[in-house]
C-alpha cells in the first residue's frame, strides 16, 4: 500500500511531529508499505489529490492539524485517514469544551475558568487576579485552551507567579485554561479502536524525574521514568481505563487517542485532556504502553503493528 505520513505543520509542536512521522514512517516502511512523508506546504494538496494514497497518516500535532484542519481537508479529498474526524478532533483539542462533553458522561472534571487574553487585557491583570485568587485558592495550574506538549504551561504557587504565567499562556494561544493544581499521580491511558469497537492500553504512569512533565520532560530521553501498569490500586486502574473509553466515546474519538488523568492523593481520577494525535516519539508515551515496556521501544514495528492492521 501506498501511505502517506503528514508531518511537520506551522504549530508550536513542529518538531515533535517531525519526530512522531519519522518513527511512523520507519515503522510502516517495515511492514513493506511504500510510504512517503510530505509537510504542509504548497503543493500539498494537489500532491495528494493526484497521488491518491491508499492511507494518510497525519501526525501533525496543534494547531493546523490536530485541531481538526488536517482531517477536514483529507475529508474534502476523499482520502482514507487515519484518527479523529474533524468535529472530534476540533472539539478535544480545546480544553474547555471537551471537559464538559467529558463530564456530560460521567466522567469527573476539575474546575475550571477559561480566560480570553482580550479580557485579561481589558480588565487588567489586578483585578483578575483578585476575583482569581478569591475563587480558586492556590496553586493554580494555567494553560492555554489549546496548545500541547505541556507548552505554556505554569504551575502557580504565589500571586506574583499568576501574571508571568498568564504571559506565558498567551504566548500560545488566545485562552487561558486556569484549574487548581492537583498533586497526585499522572496517568495516561492509550485507546486504540482497530475496527472492534475502543479497547484500552495498560495505564502508563509518568514520573517526571525533574518534577514536572514539561516539554523537556517529554522529549529528552531518561528525563521521566513510566510504570507500566500505573502503581495504584487495582480500582483505579479500572476507573480510569473507564473513564478513558467513556472520554473515547463522548468525544466521538476514531483509531487513536490518549487520555490523560491526574490522580490525587485520595484516589480520585480527574479527566485532564484527549490527544487525537498522541507523540509516537522515541520518548513518547503511547508507543511504550503498546510495548507494556517501560523503556524506549527499540522496534518501531512493533509499536504500530496494531494499530496500521487496521
Ligand atoms: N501533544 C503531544 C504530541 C502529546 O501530548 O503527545
Amino acid at each position: 500500500p501506498h501511505v502517506v505520513i503528514i508531518a511537520g505543520g506551522s504549530s508550536h509542536e513542529r518538531e515533535v511531529s517531525q519526530r512522531s512521522g519519522r518513527r511512523i514512517a520507519d515503522a510502516l516502511r517495515h511492514t513493506g508499505a511504500h510510504v512517503e512523508t510530505i509537510d504542509v506546504e504548497t503543493g500539498m494538496l494537489e500532491h495528494l489529490r493526484d497521488s491518491k494514497p491508499d492511507l494518510v497518516w497525519p501526525t501533525l500535532h496543534g494547531v493546523m492539524g490536530e485541531d481538526g484542519t488536517i482531517a477536514d481537508l483529507l475529508n474534502l479529498l476523499r482520502l482514507p485517514y487515519i484518527g479523529s474526524k474533524p468535529r472530534s478532533a476540533a472539539l478535544s483539542w480545546n480544553k474547555s469544551l471537551a471537559k464538559n462533553a467529558v463530564e456530560a458522561a460521567g466522567v469527573a472534571v476539575l474546575p475550571d475558568v477559561v480566560l480570553p487574553k482580550s479580557s485579561f487585557r481589558e480588565l487588567g491583570a489586578t483585578a483578575i487576579l483578585g476575583a482569581l485568587t478569591s475563587a480558586m485558592p492556590l496553586p493554580l495550574s494555567v494553560k492555554p485552551v489549546m496548545a500541547g506538549s505541556s507548552q505554556g504551561f505554569t504551575l502557580v504557587t504565589s500571586d506574583l507567579e499568576l501574571t508571568p504565567a498568564m504571559v506565558t499562556c498567551f504566548g500560545y494561544g488566545e485562552a487561558a485554561l486556569i484549574e487548581p493544581a492537583v498533586s497526585g499521580t499522572e496517568i495516561s491511558v492509550g485507546v486504540l479502536d482497530l475496527g472492534d469497537g475502543p479497547a484500552t492500553l495498560p495505564a502508563v504512569e509518568i514520573e517526571a524525574v525533574g518534577g514536572s512533565y514539561d516539554y523537556d520532560a517529554r522529549y529528552t530521553a531518561g528525563a521521566s521514568r513510566f510504570h507500566i501498569p500505573a502503581r495504584v490500586s487495582r480500582e483505579t486502574l479500572s476507573t480510569v481505563a473507564l473513564a478513558a473509553l467513556a472520554a473515547f466515546r463522548a468525544l466521538d474519538l476514531r483509531h487513536i487517542a490518549r487520555i490523560d488523568f491526574i490522580v490525587d492523593t485520595d484516589g480520585r481520577a480527574w479527566f485532564l485532556e484527549a490527544d487525537t494525535a498522541p507523540g509516537m516519539t522515541e520518548t513518547s508515551i503511547l508507543p511504550r504502553a503498546i510495548l507494556q515496556n517501560s523503556e524506549p521501544a527499540s522496534s518501531p514495528t512493533q509499536v504500530l503493528a496494531p494499530v496500521y492492521r487496521q
